[in-house]
């Protein structure tokens, strides 16, 4: 059945298209004024989900075969038009995918804009089709590389079926699989609330294979973790696993997810539960935000204080506890207000660098973010990217909106699917790529993150309480006098400059 309406929607897709309804201008950022978007978020969100919506497409950020994410794709830089795809991904590109189809199945309107805007009745079938095949995949990956133990490396596939890449054969990373597992949750108490017979089997097999996982837990918090022979089942006598060198996972940000996964499902006893969170807490500190403008605001310090270490609280309701959400924003008073202050047109987040003369991207900026208040202040403050609004997205969608519309005004920052990766301040280069990263974080944001469904799982799990308390007890300890909370969030006042380069013909 679903065959039939996808094809018909693709028939009415293209005469749609063709005649141009509804569909709002590819720059439509640059159309707006900062009070338009402020007094009507919800409409400039409608337009933002409209062209996000069109990465989402085959060969584009996933393939409609085995329904597995791509990383992204390249871009041409005179067209626009995406040229080269990244032909692997991993498992936190598969949590933000996993993400916006748990709203889908919920029936959330803007969750239909971006999957399906021409015929939005259609998405919560598109979300659960792909959902079926994303789970047979990950089904066949296991069968084939049960050294795994149902947790994803970066992976590879396309020309190839699913494996992992090169660098990660018998390897294993635990941050993005905590991302992923805690998306799979949401989608779960999603498909079991819409309740028909086919979204049932779904959340069964989903069910089935996180019980698989946390099995085959082992109870070690290795950042990286190194298999003795991938291709061996988790119990096979001459299997092993061990931490790759001495890196931990121990980070009070999105790491965090992996940690709640053991504590809860990893079969630890009581003693190793505590030490969870005895190792990690050195790292949950305070510090004060300080400027000549603003009284000193009390932060979370961040790693880098780079958008990426705030993933943990679109996934779990970490917002319910009134403390964390006093931190978070004045973590977020501090990030929109630094920029202002510094006259930057954005905000920082670990992004891909711009792409040199021949189309390629030139590395990777990890660290970045706002040095004073973070654990490494050595940083590379040259590159903005859209995605790094999505923490305040979340607590204050009209701000979120106007600070990215800010940054998508910066020449060549749309494109025909939606925002780019990233633009140097001075408005030189930008990156020409598109990615699950730069703009689905931003995406699921708006959606308001899926904490709520986490939740309301959480409870029937009977683990809800435990996650308040612990998490209310750990940021009690350190955060007792919170200074800075009468602080505005603050606007952009300034624009990426004019740095001579020329909008995407394809997005003019
Ligand atoms: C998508 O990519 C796959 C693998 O690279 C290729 O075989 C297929 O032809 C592509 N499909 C389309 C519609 O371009
Ligand atoms: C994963 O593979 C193992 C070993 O082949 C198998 O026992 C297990 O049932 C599989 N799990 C899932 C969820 O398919
Ligand atoms: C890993 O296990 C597979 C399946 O038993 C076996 O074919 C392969 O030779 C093993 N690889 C190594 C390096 O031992
Ligand atoms: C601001 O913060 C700094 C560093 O934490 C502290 O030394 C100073 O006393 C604070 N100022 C006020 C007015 O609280
Ligand atoms: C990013 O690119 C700039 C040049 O545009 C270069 O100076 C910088 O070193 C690059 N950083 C990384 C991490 O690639
Ligand atoms: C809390 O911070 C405020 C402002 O920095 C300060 O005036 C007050 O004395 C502090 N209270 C405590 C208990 O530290």
């Amino acid at each position: 059945m679903y065959i039939l309406a996808a094809l018909i929607l693709s028939g009415v897709g293209a005469l749609v298209s063709g005649l141009g309804t509804d569909s709002p201008p590819c720059r439509f950022a640059t159309a707006e004024s900062q009070n338009s978007v402020l007094n009507q978020p919800d409409r400039f969100a409608w337009d933002l989900l409209y062209w996000e919506g069109q990465f989402h497409q085959n060969n584009v950020s996933y393939s409609t075969e085995n329904g597995m994410s791509f990383d992204g794709t390249l871009l041409d830089p005179h067209s626009g038009i995406a040229t080269v795809k990244h032909p692997f991904s991993a498992a936190s590109k598969e949590a933000l995918q996993v993400m916006v189809y748990t709203h889908a199945i919920a029936g959330d309107k803007r969750a239909a804009r971006f999957l399906s805007p021409l015929v939005p009745e259609l998405a919560p079938q598109i979300a659960l089709d792909i959902l079926s095949k994303k789970l047979a995949s990950c089904q066949e990956f296991n069968s084939t590389f049960p050294g795994f133990g149902g947790f994803l490396p970066w992976f590879t596939h396309g020309d190839v079926p699913l494996q992992p890449t090169w660098d990660w054969v018998n390897r294993v990373p635990a941050l993005d699989n905590g991302e992923f597992i805690w998306a799979i949750y949401s989608a779960i108490e999603a498909l079991n609330a819409r309740g028909d017979h086919q979204s049932r089997t779904l959340a069964s097999g989903w069910q089935t294979y996180l019980n698989y996982i946390f099995y085959a837990g082992n109870g070690r918090v290795c950042a990286v973790v190194t298999i003795g022979n991938q291709s061996l089942p988790v119990n096979h006598p001459s299997q092993k696993y061990t931490c790759e060198g001495s890196g931990l996972l121990d980070d009070p940000y999105e790491g965090e997810l992996f940690t709640w996964f053991l504590h809860f499902f990893g079969g630890l006893g009581s003693s190793d539960r505590n030490q969870l969170w005895e190792v990690k807490r050195p790292q949950l500190a305070a510090v004060n935000y300080q400027s000549e403008v603003y009284e000193n605001i009390t932060v979370q310090k961040g790693f880098w204080f780079s958008s990426h270490e705030n993933w943990k609280f679109m996934e779990m309701p970490y917002l319910d506890i009134p403390l964390v959400r006093r931190v978070y924003m004045n973590n977020e008073r501090a990030r929109t207000c630094n920029s202002k202050l510094t006259r930057n047109p954005g905000m920082f987040a670990s992004v891909n660098n711009v792409t040199d003369a021949s189309g390629e991207i030139t590395g990777y900026i990890s660290n970045t973010g706002i040095p004073s208040i973070s654990r490494l202040p050595d940083q590379e403050l040259d590159v903005i990217t859209p995605y790094s609004v999505f923490p305040v997205m979340l607590v204050d969608p009209a701000i979120g909106l106007v600070w990215w519309k800010n940054m998508v005004e910066g020449k060549m920052m749309q494109n025909p699917y939606g925002s780019t990766e990233s633009t140097r301040i001075d408005g030189t280069a930008v990156s020409s790529f598109v990615s699950w990263d730069s703009k689905i974080t931003t995406v699921n944001a708006l959606l308001g993150g899926v904490q709520s469904f986490v939740a309301r799982k959480m409870k029937r799990d009977g683990v809800y309480g435990e996650f308040i308390s612990i998490t209310r007890m750990e940021y009690s300890r350190v955060f007792t006098n919170l200074s800075g909370e009468d602080v505005a969030l603050c606007l952009p006042d300034t624009r990426v400059p004019d740095g001579g380069l020329v909008d995407y013909t394809s997005c003019s």
